[in-house]
């Protein structure tokens, strides 16, 4: 089994869709560690928590400086032993020396089809109202290979979801969540937890 660590920042729906994926059979050939939140109190800490899995703040707010706070972050996934890093709605920018340390290693999710409405500013809601202000009528979510590109980096797995007339940035979010995030963000994870048990 790989170890997993999970990055959040917030709500954590990914996040549970990792734990329920893991408990449903999606995911065999990794287990969630560590969670890893870079903000106290949010809710994904309670998810974690309610799964029995171990939980630590990373608090950004406490670092002035983008690379202590990736490497400090580097130390204690290496104490843990972490194979596979996914970043599931954390909301920090890593160090590029963090992104050579776990090459190849590290996944995140985005609400968008790649390469559309994706870099740097980038996140959350803003994506979706984004997408509406263009007036696409197709997106999506992807997961990819974190690099230090802000979402540059090798595509692993896409998903689109349908544009609706009526939507707002928040129904349109939530159907993008369900239909596709929570769908591809485990089979990434086990694809990559399997591959990197093949290769061992
Ligand atoms: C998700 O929609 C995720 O794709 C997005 O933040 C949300 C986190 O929700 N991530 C980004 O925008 C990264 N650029 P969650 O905390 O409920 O998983």
């Amino acid at each position: 089994m790989k170890k997993i660590a999970v990055l959040v920042s917030g709500g954590g729906t990914n996040l549970q869709a990792l734990i329920d994926a893991a408990a449903s059979g999606v995911i065999t050939s990794g287990e969630i560690s560590i969670v890893i939140s870079s903000k106290p109190g949010v809710f994904a800490l309670s998810r974690a928590e309610k799964a029995g899995i171990k939980t630590y703040v990373h608090n950004r707010k406490e670092y002035s400086d983008v690379r202590i706070y990736s490497d400090k972050l580097e130390e204690i996934l290496q104490e843990e032993a972490i194979d596979l890093v996914v970043l599931a709605g954390f909301m920090t920018v890593l160090d590029d020396s963090f992104c050579e340390s776990f090459k190849g290693r590290i996944i995140n999710v985005h609400p968008s089809l790649i390469p559309s409405f994706c870099g740097v500013g980038y996140y959350g809601l803003k994506v979706h109202e984004e997408a509406l202000k263009r007036g696409v009528k197709i997106t999506g979510a992807t997961v990819h290979i974190v690099t230090p590109e802000c979402d540059g980096g090798p595509i692993l797995l896409q998903k689109a979801v349908e544009v609706k007339e009526d939507d707002t940035a928040e129904t349109l979010q939530k159907r993008v969540m369900e239909e596709a995030e929570w769908v591809i963000l485990p089979r990434a994870a086990e694809m990559l937890c399997k591959s990197l048990e093949e290769r061992s």
